[in-house]
């Protein structure tokens, strides 16, 4: 080879590893969410959003409490959430396969999920509801006995249906959405639906003309929502972090009263996180 070819060939090289550098400190910057001027890392989040007041469709937005209370806490971590309508099993899906960073859906926190999946600090409690027509008679979960129930398939209220009926009982229809469900209720395909206790009610203000009442019971457990994360990804402490602040600056407090009206129990979601950690 002579000389000056050499040197050329120096000389690309050695621009391809100057390239090569500032190729690498540019997505540095770009990821650095110390860096306020540039863009801050974009989280993709998985919802079923037909679960008001949690998440749902508001003239073709997604909103509700979740979205307040994660979009407050990602703001806190310095992250922006790109949030899309996937339905229920397509989040659980996408966490488990990558492609979601975080699943948003008022999901409860339990044992065998959190094989699967890393969970937030609880940020919610709940309990399971029936909701039922008036036209049939329910004062309590015995009741469900014999009766047609809705549930959305793979949640806690189907798990809750089945501890009183039994798991393999045909008297329970699986639907793919909460909207399904109360749907298949509304048209009386089923007596009876059951659900999270802040939907069944925020179902049952939403439409006082549907005849639909409701009624809790002591044999359901209570359960705590939390927000889902691939398994071992470093962002669940980042959230946490976040979350925990939420809870301390009043930020927290300030969506909730938004939603429910009312204040939330803050002590009890401190002892319920230390039941999951
Ligand atoms: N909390 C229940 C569960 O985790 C139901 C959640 C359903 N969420 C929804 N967005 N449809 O099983």
């Amino acid at each position: 080879m002579s000389f000056p070819l050499k040197k050329s060939l120096f000389a690309i090289l050695a621009s391809c590893v100057l390239l090569l550098a500032a190729c690498g400190t540019n997505k540095e910057d770009a990821g650095n969410k110390e860096n306020g001027t540039e863009a801050k890392k974009v989280l993709n989040v998985g919802t079923e959003a037909t679960f008001a007041p949690f998440e749902f469709m508001d003239k073709g937005e997604i909103t509700g409490f979740d979205i307040d209370l994660l979009s407050a806490a990602a703001e806190e971590a310095g992250y922006e959430l790109k949030i899309e309508n996937t339905g229920w099993d397509a989040m659980l899906a996408g966490l488990q396969g990558k492609q979601l960073d975080i699943g948003m859906s008022g999901i409860t926190i339990k044992e065998d999920r959190l094989k699967t999946y890393d969970f937030s600090v609880p940020y919610f409690e709940s309990t399971s509801m029936i909701a039922f027509n008036k036209d049939v008679k329910i004062n309590s979960a015995e009741d469900l006995k014999g009766k047609k129930i809705g549930v959305q398939n793979g949640t806690t209220g189907q798990y809750s249906a089945e501890d009183i009926v039994g798991k393999n009982s045909s008297d329970i229809s699986k639907y793919e959405t909460a909207a399904l469900m109360f749907q298949a209720l509304q048209s009386k395909n089923v007596d009876a639906v059951v659900t999270d206790i802040a939907v069944a009610l925020e179902y049952v203000k939403n439409n006082p003309d549907n005849g639909v009442q409701t009624v809790g019971d002591k044999q359901f457990d209570a359960e705590y929502y939390g927000f889902a994360f691939q398994k071992g990804s470093e962002l669940t402490d980042e959230f946490d972090t976040a979350l925990n602040k939420l809870f301390e600056n009043g930020k927290y407090e300030e969506i909730y009263k938004k939603w429910f009206n009312e204040e939330p129990n803050l002590k009890s979601l401190q002892e319920a996180a230390n039941l999951y950690k």
